[in-house]
């Protein structure tokens, strides 16, 4: 696994460092245990000395890991400013990306400075949001803290908040300047948010590297155990899929499709249970499971497959209870903004680490997936 990423060879060779070449802007994911305490480090070639970093974050994040990243951040950013925001979906709002905005102001933030998003992946969207727009837009720098974040909410560079109308429906693409991933504050996690995680990573073991899906399948102990050694391999793997995948499609025209595997029907169940009853990963767990579902009866893969898909996100459950009515999550795919003209489309997998996208698929083998939902839920 080691062999496919990229190590840095003078100061900083404990880091494993992989790029993303976006067409806007090339930067580096950093991954290391204990990053954050040399957070200076990792962001010397970017800012010069005294440049002024303002930390966004929220407040469990500030309690468990604040200190040591302003310990990271002082040797040649002085003392970093904390602006503090609740998180949570409710969150991610347009008043929200205002407040903290008007914090940076009243602390003199200008064109010069940097926004530091330290958090979870409403920290980040809101933060790279508000860091796209401030003063016509400043650097941000992504300092993920939990598992979706790490592998996938804080690279990529679409950032966001929600409408009442519907989730994400304002934003924009920033891409940060640097992203710096340290597994080790994962352990202060809940652990429903970790687990939510796991169904992200083994998304980039479906569509692109079976190892991942065999790691998780091979080491669940570990990985429950949050092994902080297994972590940072699982993470690199996971970042290294999604890095490629931004690369060759910055915008989500084709390419960038293929990382919305389970989030089709995953989506449509987080809407359809009012954001409220799922959390992210977990809907995208579901998610896979339709979509195991849905290769079979499109026989986009055999029923190995399918079964390995299966067990493996039931192996990290259970996921929470879920009750819905196929027809209204069948109305919700033809109707999302994602579909054309009315046709959803489905990423597949063939086989671990291929998919296909699938435009064809029956409405009555999508009311069955979700059916068999209902059922392994009730189980
Ligand atoms: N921009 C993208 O490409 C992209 C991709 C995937 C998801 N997202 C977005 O990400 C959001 C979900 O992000 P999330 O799953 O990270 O949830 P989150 O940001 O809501 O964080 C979950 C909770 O964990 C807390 N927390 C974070 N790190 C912690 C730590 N190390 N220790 C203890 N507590 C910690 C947070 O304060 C929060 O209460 C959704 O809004 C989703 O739309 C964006
Ligand atoms: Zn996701």
């Amino acid at each position: 696994l080691y062999s496919r990423l990229i190590r840095s060879s003078v100061t900083l060779d404990f880091l494993i460092r992989i790029p993303v070449k976006a067409a806007s802007r090339s930067y580096e994911v950093v991954i290391a245990r204990g990053l954050l305490g040399r957070a200076s480090q990792a962001l010397e070639e970017l800012f010069p000395p005294g440049a002024r970093l303002f930390i966004v974050t929220s407040k469990p994040v500030r309690k468990h890991w604040g200190a040591a990243l302003r310990k990271g951040l002082r040797k040649l950013y002085g003392d970093c400013e904390i602006i503090e925001m609740p998180d949570g979906e409710r969150a991610k709002r347009l008043a929200r990306l205002e407040r903290v905005a008007d914090k940076l102001v009243a602390r003199k933030a200008d064109r010069q400075s940097v926004i530091v998003a330290f958090g979870g992946g409403v920290v980040g969207d809101v933060g790279g949001f508000l860091a796209s727009v401030f003063m016509r837009g400043i650097p941000v720098v992504q300092v993920p803290t939990t598992l979706v974040a790490q592998v996938d909410s804080a690279i990529g560079g679409k950032t966001g908040v929600n409408l009442v109308s519907g989730k994400n429906l304002l934003g924009t693409f920033h891409q940060p300047s640097s992203v710096l991933v340290d597994p080790d504050v994962l352990s202060t996690l809940p652990e429903r948010e970790y687990r939510s995680g796991i169904f992200e990573a083994m998304k980039y073991g479906v569509i692109r590297n079976p190892e991942i899906f065999e790691l998780l399948e091979e080491e669940r102990e570990k990985v429950l155990a949050r092994d902080g050694a297994l972590l940072e391999k699982l993470i690199a793997a996971c970042v290294q899929v999604k890095a490629d995948v931004v690369s060759a499609d910055e915008r989500e025209s084709g390419e960038r499709r293929i990382l919305n595997y389970g989030h089709t029907v995953g989506h449509a169940l987080e809407a359809e249970t009012g954001y409220k009853e799922l959390l992210h990963g977990e809907a995208v767990g579901w998610g896979m499971i339709a979509a195991a579902s849905l290769g079979q009866a499109t026989q986009t893969s055999d029923k190995t497959t399918a079964q390995r898909i299966r067990g493996l996100v039931e192996s990290y459950g259970p996921l929470p209870e879920l009750k819905v009515k196929p027809k209204r999550i069948l109305k919700r795919l033809t109707s999302d903004k994602k579909t054309v003209g009315g046709v959803p489309h489905f990423v597949l997998a063939k086989t671990i680490g291929e998919v296909a996208i699938v435009n064809t698929v029956p409405e009555r083998a999508i009311l069955r997936a979700v059916e068999e939902l209902n059922e392994l839920a009730a189980r």
